[in-house]
């Protein structure tokens, strides 16, 4: 199988690379080889003739997007439809990465694939939109929703947190926010399981369990062995942002999950990720062990 990542120098684009075996030839587009958002990528897939395009590509800059609803929008929307153009016209399959944020995030409700997506913001509604659009052209299409990604080398909570602990000492974070942190290489993986099951439709992968803002900074904290840094657990009003987050965005893995697709515990992920990214501290914990 021919496999195309777009989008492949973010953070789930890397672990998707990772996880692609000697089984499959690969083709690998960062934003430099392949915009997006360029209705010339049309052609560009067509001419690789991949069998398999997985559009890791993203605006990810949720605040930003309130600013620059356009360029949120032309990534977004319109780059997942021109890919499941030019996958629909050469017979590939398109998996599709979105957000758990296409869901208001009511408090006390969980989400499951079939609900109906209602987001808030202008990065939610772009998502929205590109699940919506590269579905109206393409049979052959997962749609993965994905939340709270981190990865080794990529710019999430997790490695914010250790920084601002290691700049600041101490730490105020929200405790209202809930979520399903997911790590990236997992999801990596189970994409792969996904695709092998020929089921299209729409999917959530994400780590098993939920947690706030607060209890995954704790479980860095503990992870990274800064148990000692004071941390504060403080409203969502007292963290303004231009794009406010759904409060209880919280997924729930069914449709894979009955295929027997199952993604660890964040807790464990989280694990995995301090010793992928912080040897270091690992190292050191292991002395103290000792
Ligand atoms: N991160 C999260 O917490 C989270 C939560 C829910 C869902 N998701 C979804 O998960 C997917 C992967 O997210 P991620 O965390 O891996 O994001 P990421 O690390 O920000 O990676 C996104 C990649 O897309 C590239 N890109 C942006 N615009 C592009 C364009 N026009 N053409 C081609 N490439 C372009 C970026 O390149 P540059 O670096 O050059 O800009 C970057 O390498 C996205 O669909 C995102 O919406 C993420």
């Amino acid at each position: 199988m021919h496999v195309l990542i777009v989008g492949a120098n973010g953070q789930l684009g890397q672990a998707v690379q990772a996880v692609c075996d000697m089984q499959h030839s690969v083709t690998v587009w960062g934003r430099q080889e392949a915009d997006i958002a360029d209705p010339a990528i049309v052609d560009q897939i067509t001419d690789a003739r991949p069998d398999l395009v997985i559009n890791c590509a993203a605006w990810t800059n949720v605040d930003g997007a309130e600013k620059e609803p356009d360029a949120a929008f032309a990534v977004n929307a319109l780059g997942a439809f021109y890919l499941a153009t030019a996958c629909a016209r050469i017979g590939a399959v398109m998996v599709h990465v979105s957000t758990n944020e296409v869901f208001e995030g009511t408090p006390g409700k969980f989400y499951y694939e079939y609900d109906q997506p209602r987001p808030a913001s202008v990065y939610a509604r772009s998502k929205l939109a590109g699940e919506v659009a590269a579905s109206h052209v393409l049979d052959q299409l997962f749609v993965v929703r994905v939340a709270w990604l981190f990865g080794p080398g990529g710019n999430n909570f997790p490695s914010k947190i250790v920084a601002a602990a290691d700049r600041h000492g101490a730490l105020r974070v929200v405790d209202e926010e809930m979520g399903n942190p997911t790590y990236a290489p997992d999801v990596a993986a189970a994409i792969f399981r996904l695709v092998e099951t020929g089921r299209y439709g729409i999917y959530h992968l994400v780590n098993q369990g939920h947690t706030s803002r607060f209890g995954l900074a704790q479980a860095v904290l503990q992870a990274t062995r800064r148990e000692h840094i004071a941390l504060t657990p403080i409203r969502l009003a007292e963290w303004p942002r231009p794009a406010p987050p759904p409060p209880h965005a919280v997924l729930v893995n069914q449709a894979a999950a009955a295929l027997g697709i199952a993604l660890r515990p964040w807790q464990e992920a989280v694990q995995a990720y301090v010793e992928a990214t912080y040897a270091e501290t690992s190292d050191q914990a292991a002395t103290l062990e000792k």
